[in-house]
């Protein structure tokens, strides 16, 4: 998601410093913001001299010491605890005293990582959905120890993002997910069940509710190693068999079958444009 952040922060009249480890990562999301804006430019969205502003504000770095300047940072890495709370320890050593932090943690208790960070007031979640150019939504969690004005020039700077905030607390799953991976564990245990195809599940909620995406499709699109993480987080917090993984995802997940990213989940992505539900 941090190269649908970047675009869209670049995009609307801020520098954005893209820092990860990995080179191979900053040159695959720059490539993505570029196709992003590209397509924006033939389809006359945009104009060319925008388009350039808009990739002159991008900068990219390895280390993360160059991230010591910046207003706002919003962290997007892998959705693991530890590696979450690793990164805001050193960024809170590194940011200047009057950053905002922000996770854009689906999942994992905003509460757990600003303990990472002694820097709590200053601490929030700032949740984009997939993909993040084109979501308008942005979640806006507070802890309980957020300061009053650094929750405000958040949600009035996702609105200078052209997004619409909604506000939440720190409850694992926030808004969107509480309700939302309930109803997709839930199509994977009708399926399970024999309820329906994937493909008749999938078509049942897009026409049957006007859904952009059925369940199956999406689970594929979001990632199945992700959900799978969630139903633990979501899990562990509440106890609930709601939020518990059926059977099926954990072995596509074993399986190394993710989804979108892997051409292979519910659907097989040999030819992207046509995917064709699998036989599980
Ligand atoms: N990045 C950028 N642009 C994209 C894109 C992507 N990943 N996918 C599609 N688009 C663009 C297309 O290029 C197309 O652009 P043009 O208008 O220039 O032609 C436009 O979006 C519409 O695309 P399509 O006609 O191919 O498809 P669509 O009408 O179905 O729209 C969609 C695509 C917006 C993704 C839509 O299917 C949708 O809203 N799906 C549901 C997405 C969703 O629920 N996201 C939330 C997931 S949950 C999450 O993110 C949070 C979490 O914690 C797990």
């Amino acid at each position: 998601m941090g190269n649908g952040i970047t675009q869209v922060f670049a995009r609307h009249g801020y520098s954005v410093t893209l820092c990860d480890v990995e080179p191979s990562v900053l040159e695959r999301a720059l490539e993505r913001v570029r196709k992003n804006l590209e397509r924006q430019v033939s389809k006359g969205r945009m104009t060319e001299a925008e388009q350039s502003a808009t990739l002159a504000r991008i900068s990219t770095v390895g280390d993360r010491a160059a991230l010591a300047g910046c207003d706002f940072v919003v962290e997007a890495a892998w959705e693991r605890l530890e590696t979450k709370s690793e990164l805001f320890s050193a960024l809170a050593r590194i940011c200047r005293p009057g950053v905002i932090l922000a996770s854009n943690t689906s999942s994992i208790s905003i509460t757990e990582l600003m303990t990472a960070t002694e820097r709590p007031e200053r601490f929030i979640g700032l949740h984009f959905f997939n993909p993040v150019p084109l979501m308008k939504l942005v979640e806006v969690v507070r802890t309980v120890a957020t300061a009053h004005e650094v929750y405000e020039t958040a949600y009035e700077f996702a609105k200078k993002l052209g997004k619409v905030p909604v506000r939440t607390s720190d409850k694992t799953g926030f808004i969107v997910n509480r309700l939302l991976v309930p109803y997709l564990l839930d199509a994977i245990r009708a399926y399970e069940e024999g309820v329906g195809s994937i493909d008749d599940i999938d078509n049942a909620m897009k026409l049957g509710c006007g859904y952009p995406m059925g369940p199956f499709t999406l689970l594929d699109f979001v990632g199945l190693e992700t959900t799978y993480y969630i139903t633990h987080v979501m899990y562990d917090e509440f106890k609930e068999r709601r939020f518990a993984s059926p059977p099926l995802l954990k072995r596509l997940v074993m399986a190394g079958w993710y989804g979108r990213k892997t051409g292979k989940g519910f659907y097989d992505y040999s030819d992207p444009n046509n995917p064709k539900p699998n036989r599980l």
